[in-house]
């Protein structure tokens, strides 16, 4: 999968996103080598830096070695691609090699500190020049179908960042844009494995950014639970073994039995968030 296959094409309204974005094929990760560190991002929690790459391209990476670990990135990468395969829009997401040298000219010592503990793959976001922060006053360009579509993922996915406070979305050329998906599957940090919690609550849900916006779930269920179903083993088969400690295998597994068990029927989780958004004031 080449950079280009992966841009959008098309910039009209938001219902052209399904032509968009590319079909989920077998392929890897496309792997880059970051060239150049440009600047650190310093809007993010987890310290994101810009950097340019051997294919000429900018990406935001997101550091192995930053608070969370790989897991983040596990996640990262799992939400991500999952997201694309639903249709929704996110940008490509590569491997990127770091060399810990490409950070020595950034006077922050934090910013040092991370690029050495990070060295070797680490998570590299296609920078959308100029993409705006999305706000909730400005929400009116989520369609009620769009917001329905982001709120039954999220849940499916346990994304506790998509508050109004940390939307993770960004406005670029008037659509709108999933990043930042390391806080999903948060379970995996537990002792338990995460298909454990293949059946538990998500009532996080109601902080989500988009539940006042979110038209009936139903019909975003109809669409997207097979879509996802199908996905499962080519989304957790993208995430590079080096971010999957001493089992790989079973840790894919461990991923794809808790969407699994999320997405059988009956989804409670989708009735937990049609609950959600009953509750909201749709004012
Ligand atoms: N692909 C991108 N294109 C343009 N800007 C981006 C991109 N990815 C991230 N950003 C900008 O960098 C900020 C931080 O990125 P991101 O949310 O992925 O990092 P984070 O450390 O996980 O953040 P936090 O935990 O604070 O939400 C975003 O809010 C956004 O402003
Ligand atoms: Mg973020």
């Amino acid at each position: 999968m080449t950079a280009a296959s992966v841009r959008p094409v098309v910039w009209a309204d938001q219902s052209e996103r399904f032509t968009t974005t590319p079909a989920l094929g077998d392929d890897a990760l496309r792997h880059v080598t970051a060239t150049r560190y440009v600047a650190p991002l310093r809007e993010g929690g987890s310290l994101p830096g810009l950097v340019e790459a051997d294919d000429d391209g900018l990406y935001v990476m997101k550091f192995r070695g930053a608070g969370q670990g790989p897991a983040a990135l596990v996640a990262e990468v799992v939400g991500g691609e999952l997201a694309r395969a639903l249709g929704l829009l996110v940008p490509e997401l590569v491997v990127a090699e770091l060399e810990p040298e490409l950070a020595r000219a950034e006077p922050d010592v934090e910013i040092q500190e991370l690029a050495d503990a990070s060295a070797g793959a680490n998570l590299g976001v296609d920078f959308l020049p100029g993409a705006l922060p999305f706000t909730p006053a400005a929400g009116g360009a989520v369609p009620p179908e769009l917001a329905a579509e982001l709120v039954w993922f999220d849940t499916l996915v346990m994304n506790v960042d998509r508050t109004p406070r940390n939307p993770n979305l960004l406005v670029w050329h008037g659509r709108t844009w999933l990043i930042d998906h390391g806080a999903a599957f948060y379970r995996q940090h537990g002792e338990a494995p995460l298909a454990d919690s293949a059946r538990a609550g998500f009532p996080l849900i109601r902080e989500h950014v988009l539940l006042g916006r979110a038209g009936a779930l139903a019909q975003a269920d109809r669409r997207l639970a097979p879509v996802a179903q199908q996905a499962i083993e080519s989304v957790v088969a993208r995430v590079p073994d080096v971010w999957l400690g001493p089992d790989p295998l079973a840790r894919r597994a461990d991923f794809a039995a808790f969407l699994d068990g999320r997405l059988r029927a009956p989804r409670t989780f989708v009735s937990e968030a049609e609950a959600a958004r009953r509750e909201v004031d749709h004012g």
